[in-house]
């Protein structure tokens, strides 16, 4: 089954109105693969500021939000806010937001889920450190993670998961395409074994850890490959080679 290229870029906590505005100006005038999924993850700040100004063919998501619709949660914004200012999308499970907010599997998995329930698309991002794959647990670190979810969702349609390993994000040191191939291979039989065929057939497993225009050939050409989700390089004029990177 062939699997829409998916290609997001996280700005995470950079940005103004005009760096936005030259960020989307790059994205708009570039001639960009019309069988890519193309998204944005942009500050909750800026997302209303963004999604009016993009055009209907670039995808805006948050970078987080919490796991219900309103309440006492000083500071979380809410799926239903989201969907209230026409946002689709939300990254949940970034590495940042587990490592440095201390998100555990299982509020990740609630997330994921009250996402989804909400009528939200997910990017959710699963990957080991740098200790857990010398220590050979990359598999089973992976896999405890895309279980939590599992656990707590109903449906994975609208879900693509994005692995990417902690010792790669804003390093420098991109997975080669044997290693990030190697982890998707192994998370598309875990979803063929624990979902259902289907599922692993169609859902797409994005790879994310310094990709830049002049890595993603490469990863892209692997078959379980699907896509990216891009840091730093979706903050440069290159994310729109890194969109194009299967033409
Ligand atoms: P990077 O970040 O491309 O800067 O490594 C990737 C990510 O955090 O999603």
């Amino acid at each position: 089954m062939s699997r829409k290229f998916f290609v997001g870029g996280n700005w995470k906590m950079n940005g103004t109105k005009k760096v936005a505005d030259d960020l989307l100006g790059n994205l708009m005038k570039g001639s960009l693969d019309p069988n890519v999924d193309v998204l944005i993850g942009v500050p909750a700040l800026y997302l209303d500021y963004v999604k009016e100004k993009s055009s209907c063919c670039i995808k805006v998501a948050a970078q987080n939000c919490y796991k219900v619709e309103k309440g006492a949660f000083t500071g979380e914004i809410s799926p239903a806010m989201l969907k209230d200012i026409g946002v689709d999308w939300v990254i949940l499970g970034h590495s940042e937001r587990r490592q440095i907010f201390q998100e555990t599997d299982l509020l990740i998995a609630e997330k994921v889920n009250h996402a989804l329930q909400s009528g939200l698309s997910v990017v959710a991002c699963i990957g080991e450190t740098l200790d857990e794959r010398e220590a050979g647990q990359t598999e089973s670190v992976v896999a405890k993670q895309i279980k939590a979810i599992h656990e707590k969702i109903c449906n994975w349609d609208n879900v693509v998961i994005a692995y990417e390993p902690v010792w790669a994000i804003g390093t420098g040191k991109t997975a080669s395409p044997q290693q990030a191939q190697e982890v998707h291979k192994i998370l598309r039989k875990w979803l063929a074994d624990e979902v259902s065929e289907a599922v692993s057939q169609k859902t797409r497993i994005i790879y994310g850890g310094s990709v830049t225009a002049a890595n993603c050939k490469d990863l892209a050409k692997e078959c379980d490959i699907d896509g990216f989700l891009v840091g730093g390089a979706s903050l440069k004029p290159e994310f729109v080679d890194i969109i194009n990177a299967k033409q």
